[in-house]
């Protein structure tokens, strides 16, 4: 156990992976910037770090200026349009189709995950690609690229806004559930791609530990997690679980 992206650790962390009964991986904006999507809090390059996210991520900004929220979100639904799953998304995907027992909790709304081909996603801030009425939680398609307004919700005739969870918002009720069961229950549990800063995702590692998981992270920068990890792999999502992957079909199946 221990820090570093060394072949030494990546093989324990392939046997650790290979024998365990439940495997929880939580992923953040970080697995997704290798497909160009930019994170959020990365000095310069995050969006947190270009946009104030009280003008652009919660209820009362959406009241304030929908056209500017809904304006913002679309322009993000571009980006994602335009991007594609990375080895990354694709390692994850393809530790399930080798049976492993994963349960895949993210932060992303951006479904690059589910395009990958993994099943049974947990979206944790929900997805993009849908609208959410917050007087009445009527939700539907994203609809037209190209509004410059948000859509009336033909429920009760509100403004729809982006199906993501805002700041000061609940996570989605079968979401929070199906990730504090997996943390109870797994016996690993990786974080890939996220500072681990934003609760209440960020207390899921906390919660697996007490139920004696194994933490690992695959990150290339250090996080509050870091320190806490059994096993911390510093590089890249897109690099490190490929790797993984390969050490997995390669593994001796007598072996665990
Ligand atoms: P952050 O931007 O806070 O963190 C992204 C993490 O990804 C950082 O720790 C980077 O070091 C790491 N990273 C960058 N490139 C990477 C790569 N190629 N491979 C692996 N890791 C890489 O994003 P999140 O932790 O996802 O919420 O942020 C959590 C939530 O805060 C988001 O879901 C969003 C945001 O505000 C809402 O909008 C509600």
């Amino acid at each position: 156990m221990g820090t570093g992206d060394s072949p030494g650790i990546l093989a324990e962390l392939t046997d650790t992976l290979a024998r365990a009964r439940r495997i929880l991986v939580l992923t953040g904006a970080g697995i997704s910037a290798e497909s160009g999507i930019p994170t959020f809090r990365e000095a310069g390059t995050g969006f947190w770090a270009q946009y104030n996210p009280l003008e652009l991520a919660t209820p009362e900004a959406f009241d304030r200026d929908p056209r500017l929220v809904w304006s913002w979100y679309q322009w993000r639904r571009g980006l994602i349009r335009a991007a594609d799953p990375n080895p990354g998304h694709q390692a994850l995907a393809a530790m399930q189709a080798l049976g492993l027992p994963v349960t895949l909790v993210t932060q992303n709304v951006d479904g690059l995950h589910q395009r990958a081909g993994f099943e049974g996603v947990v979206e944790f801030h929900g997805n993009i690609f849908r609208n959410r009425c917050r007087t009445c939680g009527n939700v539907g398609r994203a609809g037209d690229p190209a509004a410059e307004m948000p859509p009336r919700c033909p429920a009760c005739d509100s403004l729809m806004g982006p199906g993501v969870v805002w700041f000061g918002e609940a996570i989605p009720a079968d979401a929070l559930r199906a990730a504090d069961a997996a943390a109870d229950e797994c016996d690993v549990f990786l974080s890939v791609g996220t500072s681990a800063l934003v609760a209440p995702a960020s207390s899921l590692a906390d919660r697996a530990r007490a139920g004696g998981a194994a933490i690992a992270e695959i990150n290339p920068a250090s996080t509050d997690l870091t320190d806490r990890a059994d096993y911390a792999l510093a590089g890249p999502a897109g690099t490190l679980l490929p790797a993984l992957v390969s050490g997995l079909r390669s593994r001796d199946p007598g072996a665990g």
